[in-house]
């Protein structure tokens, strides 16, 4: 068994994607059978068990046997579970800073499935409390919060650029990913129709161009070693500006945000994921959108 945890309101998008579906708790879906790869899971427990107990202490009790940290995640019973947490070791808060080492260990998890039983999993695949990864936040640089969305990919995935690379930021006003991308030491080439916050426009290296991104070339910006975009706009349209730029063999390395307006387009997120060397994750700073990533070159 394996149980797989998004929020409520992705808990849809969860069940279109994951297969042997066993039994849905709140937000919480276990299925049978092996690992399977999730997009929208924020958090996965790998060796789940469900426990019958009969009182609060024999329920810690349990927890404790099977492992050292945990974290609640409550649908409801939520005053029982409490008190179980109580009993527990608390975990201190995880709270990382950009491109800083992640907590060595990752975290146990469990849910009340009703009140007399747990479903516990000593293993999950973050270190993070339920997947919930937490910045040291730049409250006043970044003129948007959009620039947790990388520093979540930097930091979590390894996914980052080098100093002095050339990379392009497509639809970048107000400037919180073209903001991160410099402080890197990245040279920007930065392109929105609306222009970037003051602040931003005047840092070093970066060369804004106040276009429409579609009518863009990649023989008008030339070689580049990666490419960004935000861009709100139909999925469809964001494949063909990737797959342009791919078949132009000017840039190599991808990062984009799908955007959903309403239903989840899951066609045009199946022909994302097929993509050669495409990873396509919602992050925990993701709203209805998920994150691709296409990372074809070594440096
Ligand atoms: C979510 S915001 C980007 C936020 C930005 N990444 C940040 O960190 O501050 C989306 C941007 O896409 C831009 N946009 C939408 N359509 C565009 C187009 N066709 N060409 C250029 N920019 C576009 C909008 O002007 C808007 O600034």
């Amino acid at each position: 068994m394996i149980a797989y945890l998004t929020t409520e309101q992705f808990l849809p998008e969860l069940l279109e994607e994951l297969k042997n579906v066993r039994s849905v708790h709140g937000s919480l879906v276990l299925t049978d059978g092996p690992l399977q790869h999730s997009v929208w899971a924020q958090n996965i427990w790998l060796n789940p068990e469900i426990i019958s107990f009969e009182s609060i202490s024999q329920a810690a009790k349990a927890l404790k046997g099977l492992g050292k940290l945990w974290v609640p995640y409550t649908f409801d019973n939520h005053r029982r579970a409490q008190l179980i947490q109580e009993l527990l070791p608390k975990v201190k808060p995880r709270v990382v800073d950009f491109l800083g080492e992640l907590p060595e260990d990752n975290l146990g998890a469990w849910t009340l499935i009703d009140k007399n039983t747990l479903l516990a999993s000593s293993k999950t695949n973050s270190p993070f409390p339920l997947g919930e990864v937490q910045f040291n936040e730049d409250k006043k640089n970044p003129p948007s919060r959009a620039y947790l969305k990388l520093w979540e990919l930097f930091t979590v995935y390894g996914i980052v650029p080098k100093e002095g690379q050339r990379v392009v930021d497509f639809g970048s006003c107000p400037g919180g990913w073209t903001w991160v991308l410099q402080q890197i030491g990245c040279e920007v080439v930065s392109i929105d129709r609306a222009p970037l916050e003051p602040h931003i426009a005047k840092l070093p290296r970066i060369h804004f161009m106040k276009t429409n991104a579609f009518t863009v070339k990649p023989e008008d910006i030339g070689a580049i070693d990666w490419f960004f975009s935000d861009i709100i706009c139909y999925p469809e349209k964001l494949l063909e500006l990737v797959q342009m730029w791919q078949s132009s063999g000017l840039c190599s390395n991808f990062v984009c945000t799908i955007k959903f307006q309403g239903k989840t387009d899951f066609a045009t997120l199946k022909k994302f994921q097929s993509l050669e060397n495409a990873r396509v994750q919602h992050l925990h700073h993701n709203k209805h959108e998920v994150t691709v990533w296409i990372k074809t070159s070594s440096p």
